[in-house]
Formats: structure tokens, C-alpha cells, sequence
């Protein structure tokens, strides 16, 4: 029976982030993993490869739509769907075994095999049963679905499905305008799909910041994506080669049937701890089955703790990785922390949605004085230059103190432009601390600064 400081069950980005954290701050370590490669949801079957699809379906859109105004001619390429699929498949092949890499190089064990918690202290993976002083659930969540819709990952998908498809689809439904529908609503959409959003609420992308979530729906209408919002799906009828929706509008209250070859199921994900053996155990779940947690992920378990997808939070895999990390540091004697107020949020659609903080709504809700600092990117010389005018960037800062509150940009490279806003934000700056750092000209991120210096004495390109 093998020894270790930590086993963590899980190597998503939450586990196996923990797992290298742990054994570089010198702590024997092992991970848990019953699939044949590493990296969890999010490397197999979510981000990265949907970033894959995401990227080569905008190449086509751009070869389609922006090469000739640039004085680049010729045929436009058309889809080779099973080379895609394989340039995918790579792309996760690549990163998964990276993790491998990574875990032999910081002589972090892996596991083999789907885990079970027998009792404190013990880790059951096959036959064997391994000991640790203490164990990490960073098992993540899988898709849920709807009452009477069956998913059988060929008709009716997940994300998952829709990331194996046999062919490109004539037609698709989405279930839910969520991140998952629309990042795959718009790979689909650009291959030539005709793409039917249905949605339960009247905004899409619930808990965005309003303004930034009705230019966008403007954005992928445009794009040729088709909404019907306020509607509740009530059912899927799968046949062999199509599937028929019902939903029914709040307006109307009227049943009304979709045909569709493919329907994508995205109306969110729960936590996934099957087969763990919790209850036994006696480790608290809540109603919405997340495994409950104290302020430093430990669970009322002595020497069991959780992160992640499965715990409360937003279920993003840069949450999983900070709370990998700070487990890690806890479990090793030392002070870990996460700042749950700082928590990026990015859709890779193109462009790109990205926030960070708090959004008008919930400043309005709680009263505060804030005032907003806007600038469109129709101002910024660089993403003209590419296409990319349309979104602009909103920066919320206090009216009494100017600190930053929140940041909401939809826009080139928006991802990534939002953490100059994180690290502002952790170091408590205010929209002018940002309006007079100098930003490299032609760049996307003027545009940052641009909505700070909005938030003061005016924008210059405004
Ligand atoms: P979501 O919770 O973001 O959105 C689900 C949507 O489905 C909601 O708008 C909801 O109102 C709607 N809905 C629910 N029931 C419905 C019904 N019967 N009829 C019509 N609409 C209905 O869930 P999603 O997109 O599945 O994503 C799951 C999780 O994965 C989220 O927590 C998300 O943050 C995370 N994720 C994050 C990504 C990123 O950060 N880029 C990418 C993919 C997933």
C-alpha cells in the first residue's frame, strides 16, 4: 500500500494544478484519473478543444468575408470536417501530454483508474487502496440536462457531443444561450449551419453585464445566428437522423415544434462526484449536489477537501486552478487565499466577451455610486486596421474614490485585455492609475485606457 502526502482525485485543471503545487512545495503526491489521458473536461472535451473549432471556423469566416477587402483573391477555402476534427484531436493530444510531461517532471504519481473514498485517510483506485494524510476532490461537473430531454451524444448532444460530430449539420438548436451554446452556436454557425438559439430568460449570457449582453446578441445575430428568447423548452423528440424541439414562449404561452438535425443541450452543468462514495463517508453535499466546503476548501471531513467545479462558485477552470493552488498551499502549512471579487469570465466567441467585477446591475442593486467610463473600439487605429471595430469597453469605478469596480469589454483579444483589470483590481487601482499608465500604441488595449480616461476628463478618441 502506497504512502502519500496528497492524493487528489480529479486532473482537470483543478486537480492537476493542485498536484504540481503539492509536490513542489515538497509534498508526496498523487493524482486520480480514470480517463486514459489527463487534463479533465476542460482539455479533453471542453476549452481547448472547442477553442481549436472556435479558431479555425473564424479563419474560414475571415477567408469568407475579409480576404478579398484586403486584396487577397482566390477560391475560399471550403470545410474538410474529419482534418478539422484531427487538427482538433491534436491540438488535445498536445496539451494533455504536457500534463503528463509535467507530472513526471514534479514526480507527481498518477493513479490509474476512477477513485473512491473508503474512509479518511484512504484512496481506492481499482484493487488497491492507497493511504494519505489528505485527499482532494477536484472531480468536476458534467452537462445537465432538462426533464424529457435524452441525450444520446449523436442527435441530441452536450458540448461534448457537439465536439464529435459525424458532419457538419444543415441545421442545429441550441438549449440555452449560456457560454457553452453560444461558443458552439458560433462554430457551427460559421461552417454554414443555420443556428436556432432557444432560450428560457429574455437576456442571453445570464449574470452578464446588461448593456455588453445586448450588443453582443445584436453582434451573433449578425453573424447569422437565430434567437428565440423567453422560451422554455419542454421537450426533445429524438428520431434517427433529427430531433424536434418544443418550447413555450412566455409571451404567448403557445407550444411551438422545431426540427432540427442536431440539438445541443446547454443549459448548465452540475457537480459530478458519482461513485466517490460521499455519503458513506458522511462529507456534506448540498441540494444542488456541491460538495460543501469551509474557507479553505476543507470539508467537514478532517483531511478531505474539495475544489473546483464540484464546490460553490462559478464553474470556470481558472477558478478550479486558484483554488488548486491554494489548497495546496494550505494543506503544506501555509496561507493559501483566492479573491473571489477578481474572477476574469471570458466567452471566446468572435469577439471576444470578457468581465471582470461587478457588473451596473449589481452596483445598482447594492446602491452604490459608480460612474462608467466607455469607449468603443471604432476609436482604437489597430482594430479597425483588423476588422474588429464592433464592442467597446465598459470600466466601472467608484464616484467618491475612483477605484475600479468592474470591467466588461466585448471586443478584439477581449480575454486577454481584461487582466491588466485583474491586476489592477488586486492591487486596488483606480480607473486614473490606469488612465495614466502608458499603453503601447497600436494596440487593442488603448482601448482600456481609453475607457479610463472616460471615466475622469474624457476619452481622446472619443
Ligand atoms: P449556463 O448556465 O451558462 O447557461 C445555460 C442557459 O440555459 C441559461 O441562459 C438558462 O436560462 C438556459 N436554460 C435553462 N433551461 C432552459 C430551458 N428549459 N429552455 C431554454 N433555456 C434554458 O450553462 P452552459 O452554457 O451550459 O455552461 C455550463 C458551465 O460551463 C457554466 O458555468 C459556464 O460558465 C461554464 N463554461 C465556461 C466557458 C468559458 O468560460 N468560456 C466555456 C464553457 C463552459
Amino acid at each position: 500500500m502506497a504512502q502519500y502526502d496528497v492524493i487528489v482525485i480529479g486532473s482537470g485543471p483543478g486537480g492537476y494544478v493542485c498536484a504540481i503545487r503539492c509536490a513542489q512545495l515538497g509534498l508526496k503526491t498523487a493524482c486520480v484519473e480514470g480517463r486514459d489521458t489527463l487534463g479533465g473536461t476542460c482539455l479533453n472535451v471542453g476549452c481547448i478543444p472547442s477553442k481549436a473549432l472556435l479558431h479555425a471556423s473564424h479563419m474560414l469566416h475571415e477567408a469568407e468575408h475579409n480576404f478579398t477587402k484586403m486584396g487577397l483573391k482566390g477560391k475560399s477555402p471550403s470545410v474538410d470536417w474529419k482534418t478539422m476534427l484531427a487538427y482538433k484531436d491534436d491540438v488535445i493530444g498536445q496539451n494533455t501530454k504536457g500534463i503528463e510531461f509535467l507530472f513526471k517532471k514534479n514526480k507527481v504519481d498518477w493513479l490509474k483508474g476512477w477513485g473512491s473514498i473508503p474512509e479518511a485517510g484512504k484512496v481506492k483506485v481499482g484493487d488497491e487502496v492507497h493511504e494519505a494524510k489528505n485527499i482532494v476532490i477536484a472531480t468536476g461537473s458534467e452537462a445537465s440536462s432538462l426533464p424529457g430531454v435524452e441525450v444520446d451524444e449523436k442527435v441530441v448532444v452536450t458540448s461534448t457531443g457537439a465536439l464529435e460530430l459525424g458532419k457538419v449539420p444543415k441545421s442545429m438548436v441550441v438549449i440555452g444561450a449560456g457560454v457553452i451554446g453560444l461558443e458552439m452556436g458560433s462554430v457551427y454557425a460559421r461552417l454554414g449551419t443555420e443556428v436556432t438559439v432557444v432560450e428560457y430568460l429574455d437576456q442571453i449570457t445570464p449574470g452578464m453585464d446588461g448593456e455588453i449582453a445586448k450588443t453582443f446578441q445584436r453582434t451573433l445575430k449578425k453573424q447569422g445566428l437565430t434567437f428565440v428568447m423567453g422560451a422554455a423548452v419542454q421537450g426533445v423528440e429524438a428520431l434517427k437522423t433529427k430531433a424536434k424541439v418544443t418550447y413555450k414562449t412566455k409571451k404567448k404561452d403557445e407550444e411551438v415544434t422545431i426540427d432540427a438535425d442536431i440539438v445541443l443541450v446547454a443549459t448548465g452543468r452540475k457537480p459530478y462526484t458519482d461513485g466517490l462514495g460521499l455519503k458513506d463517508l458522511g462529507v456534506e453535499v448540498s441540494d444542488r449536489g456541491m460538495v460543501k466546503t469551509d474557507d479553505h476548501w476543507a470539508t467537514n471531513v478532517k483531511g478531505v477537501y474539495a475544489i473546483g467545479d464540484c464546490i460553490d462558485g462559478p464553474m470556470l477552470a481558472h477558478k478550479a486552478e486558484d483554488e488548486g493552488m491554494a489548497v495546496a498551499e494550505v494543506m503544506a502549512g501555509k496561507k493559501g487565499h483566492v479573491n473571489y471579487g477578481v474572477i476574469p469570465g471570458v466567452v471566446y466567441t468572435t469577439p471576444e466577451v470578457a468581465a471582470v467585477g461587478k457588473t451596473e446591475e449589481q452596483l445598482k442593486d447594492e446602491g452604490r455610486a459608480y460612474k462608467v467610463g466607455k469607449f468603443s473600439f471604432m476609436g482604437n487605429g489597430r482594430a479597425k486596421a483588423v476588422f474588429q471595430g464592433e464592442g467597446f469597453v465598459k470600466l466601472l469605478a467608484d464616484k467618491e474614490t475612483d477605484r475600479i469596480l468592474g470591467c466588461h469589454i466585448l471586443g478584439p483579444s477581449a480575454g486577454d485585455l481584461i487582466h491588466e483589470v485583474c491586476v489592477a483590481m488586486e492591487f486596488g487601482a483606480s480607473a486614473q492609475d490606469l488612465a495614466l499608465t502608458c499603453h503601447a500604441h497600436p494596440t487593442y488595449s488603448e482601448a482600456v485606457r481609453e475607457a479610463a480616461l472616460a471615466c475622469g476628463d474624457g476619452a481622446i478618441h472619443a
